[in-house]
């Protein structure tokens, strides 16, 4: 009965990219929400690649008609396919933004995985051709970016507390990372053919925290950026001091591997203290720390379920967006493209200021 409704209901979704997240968390997730669609096929460029994703996904997930895909004819099979509403694109952060392109140019929602681009000339380039595909478009159609920490209960616990602690004094964020060669991200080698190399890669989840917690922009920066750990791309830390659009300064501090994981934000207002931090309680999450006035404090633990969440909220805006032909459609506004776009912009700023020796920068406006 379940079933039958689904065939006809549910969006129908194709994943392009078969590498390690999509194993790893893609399907998994997917799983857990898999009555809200369909999946339909799982692209990579080659058919090995392309094979053991599906068979992932038939054996361990429950996806047993999903169709295997590969190469340019097996992309172009998905463009042509009418039946499919909307691709994940999940693939090396260089190929994600023209993929995607030309997926919404076929017509179909995307979801992409981060960072938005590689750097704020691709934005702008990639804003403009959105623009003009939504122009000819019938509808409207989605350009996601997942980054998945606007999802996260314990970030979304954070702004529903921020306004408690009053007028805003100082922010700090510090990341110590663990991206040592036990971390299967370690070789991946289009992360370290960034300019910015795991720090931009990692470090815009982090700017998209802080951007979610203060409730406003950061409008100028300026770093020091170095490379210590010879085995990781250049830098592999930055200190920067940062200056908001409220008129308060903070600090974002990040190492890409540390002995000492840490990942933690943290607000002192007039009136209280805000912090969140990575934790564990019988599963990974984060504990949400209220200090306040009288010095009194409160924590409360959320697990994880950021790219779950995620993952649901565009499944629910493409099946709005065709049930209701784009008429009184808007968007999960923490799923646009803009905002990933922000979180870019951000760090570019932070590390040309660290590749000048801290020189202030203006963080580019999306
Ligand atoms: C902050 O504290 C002051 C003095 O106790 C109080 O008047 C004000 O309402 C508080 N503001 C917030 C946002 O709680
Ligand atoms: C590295 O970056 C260059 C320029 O963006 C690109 O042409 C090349 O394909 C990339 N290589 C890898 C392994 O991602
Ligand atoms: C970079 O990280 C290393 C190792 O944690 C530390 O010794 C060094 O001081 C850091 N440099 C900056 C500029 O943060
Ligand atoms: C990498 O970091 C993790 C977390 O700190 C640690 O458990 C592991 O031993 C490290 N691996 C190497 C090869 O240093």
């Amino acid at each position: 009965m379940a079933g039958a409704r689904k065939e006809e209901g549910v969006p129908q979704m194709a994943i392009l990219g078969a590498g390690i997240f999509v194993k790893s968390q893609y399907l998994p997730r997917l799983c857990e929400i898999a009555h809200l669609f369909d999946l339909k096929a799982i692209w990579s460029r080659t058919q090995e690649s392309a094979a053991a994703a599906v068979d992932i996904a038939r054996k361990h997930f429950h996806f047993p008609r999903v169709d295997c895909k590969w190469g340019d004819n097996g992309l172009e099979d998905i463009i042509q396919d009418g039946s499919i509403h909307a691709v994940a694109v999940v693939l090396a952060g260089h190929s994600q933004v023209d993929i995607s392109l030309s997926m919404l140019k076929a017509g179909k929602h995307v979801l992409q995985e981060k960072p938005a681009a590689s750097c704020t000339s691709e934005l702008e380039t990639a804003l403009c051709s959105y623009k003009s595909i939504l122009a000819d478009a019938p509808g409207h159609l989605i350009w996601s970016v997942a980054e998945n920490y606007r999802f996260e209960p314990g970030l979304v616990e954070c702004k529903r507390l921020i306004a408690s602690i009053g007028k805003m004094m100082s922010v700090q964020v510090i990341i110590e990372g663990s991206m040592n060669s036990s971390n299967p991200y370690f070789s991946s080698s289009w992360r370290r053919n960034f300019t910015g190399g795991f720090i931009l890669d990692m470090g815009v989840h982090f700017i998209a925290g802080l951007r979610m917690l203060v409730g406003c922009e950061v409008v100028s920066v300026s770093s020091m950026t170095s490379h210590v750990d010879l085995t990781l791309p250049p830098p592999d830390n930055i200190s920067s001091v940062f200056h908001l659009e409220n008129g308060c300064s903070g600090v974002f501090v990040m190492v890409v591997s540390s002995r000492s994981p840490k990942t933690l934000w943290r607000v002192v207002g007039l009136n209280g203290t805000l912090q969140v931090e990575r934790g564990f309680q019988g599963q990974h999450g984060y504990l949400v720390s209220l200090y306040g006035a009288e010095g009194q404090s409160k924590t409360s633990f959320f697990p994880f379920s950021g790219v779950t969440e995620e993952l649901k909220a565009f499944i629910n805006d493409v099946s709005e967006s065709t049930l209701k032909k784009g008429s009184h459609f808007v968007a999960e506004p923490r799923l646009s493209f803009v905002e990933g776009a922000r979180d870019v912009a951000v760090l570019e700023a932070m590390l040309e200021s660290g590749a000048r020796q801290g020189e202030l920068v203006h963080v580019k406006k999306f």
